[in-house]
């Protein structure tokens, strides 16, 4: 199933993702600097630089990256690290066809960027990663695969970070699996 991945940042789901042989077909960004963007071209996978600056607001850069992700066949698309809230146009265009990684055990420390450091500074014993599909309402659809990470004396940020992306890239080429295995008995086109 060809995949279109949002980023931007590391990049290490994606390249997860395209070192198990995933078929990424498309990886779209807003910050064309990124790692997760210079990954791409290294690769030669179809890079889409979807720059704030370059759009009048976020529903146009939204429609435009929706139109170039169609464009390149994309069936099941895959957020993973993608920095900015997206448009209800674009999450209602491809519902049930979208994966969001989140670093919490949601529903806990939903809607925030910083659910790591927020694990910290709430002294949680138990925090980790959920795989969820992306509905209208942030970090709120339906869950498919979640991962406990326990936090350890001692862990900052970066460490507990680390041991959470472990889980991670255990999970989403799981989840990814079983949207194509759903999807294939449905099989309607994107949009
Ligand atoms: C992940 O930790 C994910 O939970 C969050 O953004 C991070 C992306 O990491 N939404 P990477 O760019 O795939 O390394």
């Amino acid at each position: 199933m060809r995949l279109g991945v949002l980023v931007s940042g590391r990049g290490s789901n994606l390249r997860n993702l395209v070192e198990l042989g995933f078929d990424v077909a498309a990886v779209a960004t807003n910050r064309p600097s990124c790692p997760a963007a210079a990954f791409a071209r290294d690769r030669g996978i179809a890079l889409g630089e979807f720059s704030q600056k370059r759009y009048g607001s976020l529903q146009a850069r939204d429609a435009a990256m929706a139109r170039w992700l169609q464009a390149g066949g994309v069936e099941l698309i895959v957020n993973a690290g993608y920095d900015r809230i997206l448009s209800t146009e674009f999450t209602s265009q491809f519902a049930g066809r979208m994966l969001n990684v989140h670093p919490s055990l949601l529903p806990a420390f939903a809607g925030t960027m910083h659910a790591v450091e927020e694990a910290l500074a709430q002294g949680v014993r138990i925090t980790g990663c959920t795989i969820h599909v992306v509905t209208d309402e942030l970090d709120s659809g339906p869950i498919l695969l979640q991962a406990p990470v326990p936090v350890r004396e001692g862990d900052d940020p970066e460490s507990l970070r680390a041991r959470i992306q472990v889980e991670e890239h255990r999970l989403l080429p799981q989840a990814v699996r079983l949207m194509e295995a759903r999807l294939d008995k449905t099989s309607s086109p994107l949009g």
